[in-house]
């Protein structure tokens, strides 16, 4: 039976220039790469400068992706940007990114589910394709995190960076089956009774400002084996695949120790297991796709391969997606 899928036409990523160690931090507060390296598996950080903003990010990404997939961006009817760190509280950053790249039809909106953003923003984006209101989406997560970071705490500060991914997605008619490519599965679930343990103590309509992040890693580490691994092995439930036909699994990069937890538990060989904190840290919502970007470049992921991204942030909030390439 012919069935619309959300097909992942192509990826794209951007980083800020400034790259910031381990050894960086340790002059600025009380700490050490061995610590930082050894708790989380992040080496450096890239830093937004003052004047680039997570719409500047975001649209660099998505020009790499809509490049890479050949589509003009008056072509995209759908553009939605997961972020906590908008350029303004409104209008959403998705709305400038859509007037950077020329995007004059359709809708554009902000996703905030922290580090899940991406997997709601995939979510949100395939179900409106697979409705058949919209054709084509650009889905970006891009965060300016060290805009709202206390650098006096060590607890945090260490462990997050400055980044952006895109996906373009189209929608396509496919068989119906578990061999179609596209967007096979989507889950996503919040429960707001751990709020406290991760989130932002400012807010427009509560103190009037930002706010920094605070966080109780150890609480927070605590809860994502269980959640990441409860929404990965329900989505194999679904869709009748087993652990080891995945051929890669792209989490949210926040902790090594949390990667290597849940390859245990569903017992994954570490070889299809994307990671790239070391290289960026935890950039919340545009983690996702700047591990499927490093995956696409590295030629580990191909037209064929079966994907599974997971995540889980503030709120709580978590997710999986898992599609064929
Ligand atoms: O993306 C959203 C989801 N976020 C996460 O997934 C983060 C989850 N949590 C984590 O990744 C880890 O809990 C952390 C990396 C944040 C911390 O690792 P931990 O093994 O849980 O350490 P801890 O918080 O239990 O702290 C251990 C010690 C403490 O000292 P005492 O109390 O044992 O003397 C901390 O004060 O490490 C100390 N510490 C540090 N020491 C050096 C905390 N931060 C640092 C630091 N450098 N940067």
């Amino acid at each position: 039976m012919a069935v619309l899928r959300s097909v992942i036409r192509s990826v794209g990523a951007h980083l800020p220039k400034r790259v910031v160690t381990n050894d960086d931090l340790s002059k600025i507060v009380d700490t050490t790469d061995e610590w930082i390296r050894e708790r989380s598996g992040i080496l450096q950080r890239h830093i937004a400068d003052e004047n680039e903003l997570t719409s500047d990010l975001g649209a660099a990404a998505a020009k790499q992706a809509l490049i890479r997939a050949g589509i003009d961006p008056v072509e995209i009817d759908l553009v939605i940007c997961a972020t906590a760190t908008p350029d303004r509280t409104f209008p959403a950053t998705a709305v400038k990114i859509q007037n950077m790249l020329g995007v004059t039809k359709g809708a554009a909106f902000d996703v905030q589910a922290v580090c899940s953003g991406f997997v709601y923003a995939l979510t949100v984006a395939d179900n409106f394709l697979k409705a058949g209101q919209f054709k084509r989406a650009l889905v970006i997560g891009a965060e300016t995190f060290s805009r709202i970071l206390d650098w006096s705490d060590r607890g945090t500060c260490v462990l997050f960076g400055d980044g952006a991914g895109a996906v373009v997605l189209e929608a396509q008619p496919q068989h119906g089956t578990r061999e179609d490519r596209g967007i096979l599965s989507t889950r996503i679930r919040s429960d707001g009774r751990f709020e406290d343990l991760l989130y932002v103590d400012g807010g427009p309509g509560s103190t009037k400002t930002v706010g920094h992040l605070r966080m109780n890693g150890r609480e927070v580490f605590r809860h994502a084996v269980q959640k990441i691994s409860g929404v990965i092995e329900e989505t194999l439930v679904e869709t009748g695949f087993a652990a080891d036909e995945i051929d890669l699994f792209i989490p949210h990069q926040a902790n090594k120790r949390i990667l290597d937890g849940i390859a245990k538990k569903l017992n994954v060989p570490p070889e299809k297991i994307v990671m790239t904190l070391d290289k960026h840290g935890n950039t919340s919502a545009a983690s996702i796709p700047l591990a499927l970007n490093q995956a696409f470049e590295d030629h580990r992921v191909k037209e064929g391969s079966l994907v599974l991204m997971e995540a889980m942030g503030g709120g709580f909030t978590w997710g999986a997606v898992l599609a064929r390439w």
